[in-house]
């Protein structure tokens, strides 16, 4: 690898949710030790980082995105000792480790937000967080019109030491999350030190929550919306809690520090910003490395959409010279299987399709084995705070909002729950009967299956500079409703890759050049015709050397 291209540039990087990865110890919720024990999973499937969701000292009122404590683990999922390892030996495997950092806010368990209650308005430990009196008569109305991600008002009242209602705090997530204040030095200082304690420890770099939310807007005026419509602004027009210039001054201080233990070192923004163009911000060569692309994730199974998110992207990205990144699945959203609503055929062609594009890609655990979302969860078990709050279930495939449904345990092996992700049959959420047959045991070693898939398509892609982070050329002339690119690397020796998806409703017959050799298909199977013509299943994405 040489130093024009370093190996985040072209990277695929697996999320691992480490409540539903792997328990070491029977609890029913995945630890750092369970992780440890199944990394050679990661390794034989082929990718080159792990992120790792918070696992972090926390009460867990947002499954570990509400920290207590930036420099601990929390005993459910062991202890620094295991995480150490656990880096450890991701390296001898070949696999980079990204942690996940919680710089927004904190939990309301944290020793300073504790310490701020205890304090005076206008004292020194207040100015870590935004306390501010209310408005209306006697305080009652929250200090502004801003709604939290969650729903519900972003401020939550205090309550004084004589029993008094106080002054308000604002959260942009649940009431057990605090925004800090960026505008305060020790805030600042705080997390350089926490980087640099995990910079360290051996970590390979951060994936950096609500990237573009630590800084808020002078004074923090209204946004002069309804309430519920606040949450569709996300992403889509300036508000003045997100994506605010000021962030980035932090994130090029970051950048110093991450360059100063070498350049493999890197960080990755959640950055939701209303256009490609403002989320590149974060990516220019003094700032991080890579931000997810979130408008890609939201691209619907339409070539002429995909054809369009991906030119944005590329350009956007381009620009700054960053590479692009692509992500079909987190532990936000309803898994691609579900979501793009043509079952595991579509889902497969979707993969392929990403893992074709230049630049980053990004994978969620289990959809490696073409997990569907669990869609009928009982309310009773579900645990994501946004349940009950946001109201905002219902659209497209019901599961908006509800985020329990992708983060069900893994199926690793057996026939009855756990279906080997713990030792015995807990589960912090059930685990559907049919996760038997989806289970790594069940496919592994079946060329047909969806784990097979993807390790064929990261060996290729290893194999294929053509496939990180080179050319892209659409193909003009493709039937509609089909996307058609080559894929070309400088100095690559060797063929050029076609690359060819379907979305439209039926088979699509193509112009494939005689010679070219099938590397992979996903989705299905092309067929050449005796007239020379390849016939493309719908829900089908090939690739072939031509
Ligand atoms: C984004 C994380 O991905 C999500 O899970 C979390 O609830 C929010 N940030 C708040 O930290």
């Amino acid at each position: 690898m040489t130093i024009e291209s370093p190996w985040w540039r072209d990277a695929v990087i697996y999320q691992v949710y480490p409540r539903s990865f792997a328990d070491s110890d029977g609890d029913g919720t995945g630890d750092l030790p369970g992780i440890r024990a199944r990394l050679p999973h990661l390794a034989e499937l082929g990718v080159d980082a792990v992120w790792l969701s918070p696992f972090y000292a926390s009460p867990q009122a947002d499954a570990g995105y509400d920290v207590a404590d930036y420099r601990a683990v929390d005993p459910v999922f062991g202890t620094l000792d295991d995480a150490a390892a656990l880096i450890g030996d991701a390296h001898e495997l070949g696999l980079r480790v990204i942690t996940d950092l919680v710089p927004n806010h904190c939990s309301d368990r944290h020793a300073w937000f504790l310490e701020a209650l205890e304090a005076e308005p206008g004292s020194a430990a207040r100015a870590r967080f935004h306390f501010r009196d209310g408005r209306g008569p006697g305080g009652d109305l929250p200090p502004n019109d801003w709604e939290s991600v969650f729903g519900g008002p972003a401020w939550t009242r205090t309550t004084g030491p004589d029993g008094r209602p106080g002054q308000w705090y604002l959260h942009l997530f649940a009431p057990e999350q605090p925004d800090f204040d960026w505008d305060c030095e020790d805030v600042r200082e705080e997390f350089r030190a926490v980087l640099r304690f995990w910079l360290d420890l051996g970590v390979d770099g951060f994936r950096v929550d609500v990237a573009h939310g630590l800084v808020k807007a002078p004074g923090l005026p209204d946004v002069g919306v309804a309430a519920r419509d606040q949450v569709k602004l996300l992403g889509v027009r300036p508000t003045p809690y997100f994506d605010q210039d000021g962030v980035h001054a932090v994130y090029r201080e970051w950048r110093k520090i991450l360059e100063e233990y070498g350049p493999d070192r890197i960080a990755v923004a959640e950055a939701w910003a209303p256009s490609q163009q403002r989320v590149a911000r974060y990516v220019r060569p003094d700032e991080l490395h890579q931000a997810f692309n979130f408008s890609y994730l939201t691209t619907p199974w339409d070539a002429d959409a995909l054809r369009a998110a991906v030119d944005d992207s590329l350009a956007a990205t381009g620009e700054v010279g960053a590479p692009a990144t692509w992500v079909l699945s987190n532990h936000d959203v309803v898994r691609h299987r579900t979501r793009l609503g043509g079952g595991l055929d579509r889902a497969r062609a979707a993969t392929l399709l990403m893992l074709a594009l230049p630049g980053s890609a990004y994978l969620y655990q289990g959809e490696e084995l073409g997990l569907p979302e669990v869609v009928d969860l009982p309310d009773g078990v579900r645990q994501d705070p946004a349940f009950g709050r946001s109201g905002s279930a219902g659209a497209g495939s019901g599961q908006e909002g509800l985020r329990d449904g992708c983060r069900v345990p893994l199926p690793w092996s057996g026939t009855t729950a756990s279906y080997g992700f713990g030792p015995g049959a807990a589960s912090w959420l059930p685990q559907p009967a049919e996760w038997a047959k989806l289970s790594v045991a069940a496919q592994d070693g079946d060329p047909g299956s969806t784990l097979e898939l993807y390790r064929a398509a990261l060996r290729l892609r290893r194999g294929l500079p053509q496939l990180g982070e080179g050319a892209l050329e659409w193909v003009d002339g493709a039937p509609e409703g089909v996307l058609m690119a080559r894929r070309t690397a400088a100095g690559a020796v060797g063929p050029a890759v076609l690359v060819a998806a379907n979305t439209g409703g039926a088979a699509a017959l193509l112009d494939v050049p005689d010679g070219a050799e099938l590397l992979l298909s996903g989705g299905g199977e092309p067929v050449r015709g005796s007239d020379g013509g390849t016939l493309l299943p719908a829900d089908c994405c090939a690739w072939w050397a031509v």
